[in-house]
């Protein structure tokens, strides 16, 4: 007999640096197509923000990692589509994109036990019919036998200013050169990390969206997918 397993998920994957666009440009892939959205930096952002309330060491690797094994997090979507993400059944949407988290997330993202806790919850989400991927090492490391990897990147400069703009809009303000300094040290850090650091996958589609429109950048990505 002749078995066809028509359920098995596709999984597109949306690799590149904070401030890329990825976190926009993959919620309007997954609405396009239908598709489920893995938001991975929220994992890592929740992992830290739950260390952070609880007092949580977050020099000690093994507390850490203890924290992302024991997450209690409920993605979920409220109103008209938008994703609301509840921890410990506290709504934190907005508090693990503060400036604080962004940076203690990057720092235990680069926990080989913290990334190995987390990958089973990250690959749970590859259900039918499919799956946008969005992350650092979606492509490399999560899902490597996604069949279609992107990566996609801007300048510093570039993504600073949108990430200016963005914290203005939620009425944080910050200093724009500070803002730069800092999305450097973080890509230094996610770039350079022994494990799973940010690259591209070696068949990943790169696309630099430093002077493109999100919808220009959209054909792109649908032009690629399809
Ligand atoms: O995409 P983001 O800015 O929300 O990610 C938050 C942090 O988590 C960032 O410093 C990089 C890290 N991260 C990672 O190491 N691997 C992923 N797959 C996603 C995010």
């Amino acid at each position: 007999m002749h078995v066809m397993n028509v359920s098995a998920p596709i999984v597109i994957t949306i690799d590149g640096p904070s401030g890329s666009g990825k976190g926009t440009l993959s919620q309007m892939l997954a609405r396009h197509l239908g598709y489920h959205l893995l938001d991975s930096g929220a994992l890592y952002r929740l992992v830290a923000l739950a260390a952070m309330k609880n007092g949580t060491d977050l020099d000690s690797e093994d507390a850490v990692a203890h924290v992302a094994t024991g997450l209690d997090v409920i993605f979920s979507l409220e109103n008209a589509g938008s994703a609301q993400i509840l921890l410990e059944g506290i709504k934190v949407t907005d508090a693990i994109r503060q400036e604080a988290v962004s940076m203690a997330a990057s720092k235990i993202a680069a926990y080989p036990s913290v990334r190995a806790a987390l990958l089973d919850r990250q690959r749970a989400f590859a259900v039918a019919p499919g799956l946008i991927a969005d992350g650092r090492d979606m492509g490399t490391t999560v899902f490597p036998a996604a069949q279609v990897k992107l990566f996609l990147t801007a300048s510093a400069e570039a993504r600073a200013e949108r990430r200016y703009k963005q914290l203005c809009t939620k009425g944080e303000f910050v200093d724009m050169a500070e803002l730069v300094r800092d999305i450097r040290e973080r890509d230094e850090r996610d770039s350079n990390r022994a494990i799973s650091p940010l690259r591209p996958a070696s068949e990943a589609v790169i696309i630099d969206s430093t002077a493109m429109t999100i919808d220009e950048v959209f054909a792109k990505m649908l032009a690629a997918i399809t």
